[in-house]
């Protein structure tokens, strides 16, 4: 039997990058062979140039339809031999068309804990509920919007004097840690099915935070 192809990242974007950069300094295990915007103007795509990734864009409007413009992303994906795609702050929904050309192997970052507030400004829906703890979620993608089964979390306190902005620099460290962290044990082990849903592999212990609390489901598999 051949040996599985080496994985490759490619990652989405839409704005200022920060979680990509935060992949792109950290020791994945897996190069980032493509940082692909639908948005010219992304500041990511000059954080990727910066540390000398190639990067694409493709501009959603100009495309007839998401499936049409999930397509040509596929394909640029391809082109590049990328593995294992990471959503990071890419505001478009994703059709089965990506989904199924990459199985169980588009993940994305949300700010909130999941199932709650997923969607447009999760940071801002936790404040007006009037949460006590926020925080964010790694999860698999799939056709919904933040729906896909929840891989890992990191639960941040909602303080007392935040405001939005502080709230969402709180949560922002904890993605800039926790994104990475669970990438790189998922480019070296493929997911495994538990009762309880998918896990990470590797048995790798949950790193301890102080001020947060990571929490994610992994085994030795
Ligand atoms: C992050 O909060 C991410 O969780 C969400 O969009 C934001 C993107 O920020 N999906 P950045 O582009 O990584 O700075």
């Amino acid at each position: 039997m051949s040996e599985p192809a080496p994985a490759r990242l490619g990652v989405l974007v839409s704005g200022s990058g920060t979680n990509l950069q935060a992949l792109l300094d950290a020791e994945l295990g897996a190069p980032v062979a493509l940082v692909l915007s639908n948005r010219k103007d992304a500041y990511a795509l000059e954080r990727a140039a910066g540390a000398g990734v190639r990067t694409l864009v493709l501009d959603h409007k100009q495309f007839a339809g998401r499936e049409a413009f999930d397509q040509a992303v596929v394909e640029a994906l391809r082109a590049h031999g990328v593995t294992h795609v990471v959503l990071a702050g890419f505001m478009r929904i994703v059709t089965p068309v990506l989904l199924d050309a990459f199985p169980r192997r588009v993940i994305n970052i949300h700010p909130s804990l999941l199932p709650l507030y997923p969607g447009l400004d999760a940071q801002q829906q936790a404040l007006e509920a009037g949460a006590l703890v926020s925080g964010c979620s790694v999860h698999l993608v799939d056709a919904g919007v933040d729906s896909g089964p929840i891989l890992a979390q990191a639960v941040v306190p909602v303080l007392p004097d935040d405001d939005l902005e502080r709230l969402r620099a709180r949560i922002l460290a904890e993605e800039h840690a926790l994104l990475p962290w669970v990438v790189r044990a998922w480019v070296a082990h493929p997911l495994v099915a538990t009762p309880r849903g998918l896990a990470l592999g590797g048995g790798h212990p949950v790193p301890r935070r102080d001020g947060a609390l990571w929490s994610a489901r992994v085994v030795e598999g």
